[in-house]
């Protein structure tokens, strides 16, 4: 008897967005491969998925080719996040982490157009640069096609937004000379259990601030306005796009479409942890060295992804801070 179950690879499976996606798929019934070299990502993000007889977990570093080989060989789908991520490591960016997307892309790419899976790369809203703070166009503006902006290469942080855009042009160079089935997803600003803010997003570092009763530290005057993405509605939006016949070649924009500022943002937090936290303000200089630029206003332009699929993002930013606290380990310790 056919069976539905599909083989999949997800790189990058051990880190946030990684190993929801793993957990997401085990629940489709599919077979799926985790590789990663824990750089950022954490071992325990897998221990529910290890409890499974249809996962597998590689620790590899994914330009291994003759390593990744056997592995790209035998899979149906395989799911690109392996990466460095953000802008906070971009800030403090040597050129081991610029080189490691690049081989990373590189290699993978390589060997999708051997043994052909269908491919998807997770981009980032980066991409954009400052584009909707530049043009007087509105969020609107900002559809797949919108020109980006971005500032000079020596402002670190714009590394992450070129590496990404660079990632995006191979993946759509090999679509169009070789055939493949791939697929780009734009993210912005995923939160949800198990994200770190080690390496700088906003929502745990201030959710882990808070729970300590520290100040919330915001960079910048707190004004600067990010629309949030549930992970959950991510994962389902990924899948779904991966799975439909008619996305080759195609990018999309997955992100929440409710702006809040980054001072609310703190505000809604101290309420929800119940905590009594204070604010401080960091200049961008104290965080991330000088030359810093930040983005002040970031609005997915989702036309594209509600026309191909309907509306498709439940969880409100409140529903997303509830629930990602209540997963956090040390609410889970305090209620024991
Ligand atoms: N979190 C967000 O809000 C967001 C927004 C936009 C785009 N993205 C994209 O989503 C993807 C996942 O991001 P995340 O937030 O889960 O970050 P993450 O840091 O939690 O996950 C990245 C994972 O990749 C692994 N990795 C890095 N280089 C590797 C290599 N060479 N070989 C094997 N493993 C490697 C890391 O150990 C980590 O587990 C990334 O591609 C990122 O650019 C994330």
């Amino acid at each position: 008897m056919k069976t539905d179950r599909r083989t999949c690879v997800v790189t990058g499976g051990a880190g946030f967005i990684g190993s929801h996606l793993v957990d997401a798929l085990l629940a489709r019934g599919d077979n799926v491969v985790a590789v990663d070299n824990l750089s950022t990502g954490h071992a325990d993000n897998l221990e529910q998925a290890q409890a499974n007889s249809r996962f597998r977990f590689v620790n590899l570093d994914v330009s291994q080719r003759s390593l990744m080989a056997p592995l790209i060989a035998n899979c149906d789908e395989l799911y690109h996040l392996a990466s460095y991520v953000g802008v906070k490591l971009a800030a403090q960016t040597s050129s081991q982490t610029i080189l490691n997307n690049l081989r990373s892309i590189d290699t993978i790419l390589d060997l999708v157009t051997h043994y052909k899976p269908r491919f998807l790369l997770t981009s980032t809203s980066e991409i954009y640069g400052k584009a909707l703070d530049v043009y007087d166009a509105g969020p609107d503006g900002l559809s797949e096609h919108a020109d980006r902006v971005y500032g000079s290469t020596e402002v670190h942080r714009w590394s992450y937004a070129g590496i990404k855009s660079v990632e995006e042009f191979l993946t759509l160079a090999k679509h169009h000379e070789e055939g493949l089935h791939t697929v780009i997803v734009r993210l912005f600003n995923v939160i949800g259990p198990r994200q770190v803010g080690r390496h700088g997003p906003v929502v745990p570092r201030f959710i882990e601030q808070a729970l300590s009763g520290e100040p919330i530290s915001i960079y910048g005057d707190g004004s600067q306005r990010r629309c949030f993405t549930f992970v959950d509605d991510a994962i389902q939006t990924i899948v779904s796009l991966m799975r439909r016949d008619d996305t080759a070649g195609e990018i999309f924009n997955v992100g929440g479409t409710d702006p809040i500022s980054i001072s609310e943002l703190a505000e809604l937090i101290v309420k929800e942890t119940g905590g009594d936290s204070s604010v401080e303000y960091i200049p961008y200089e104290t965080a991330y060295g000088t030359h810093f630029e930040d983005v002040h206003l970031r609005i997915p332009n989702t036309r594209k992804l509600d026309e191909w699929m309907g509306k498709s993002f439940e969880t409100d930013i409140a529903d997303a801070i509830r629930k990602t606290i209540a997963a956090h380990p040390r609410v889970g310790n305090l209620s024991k």
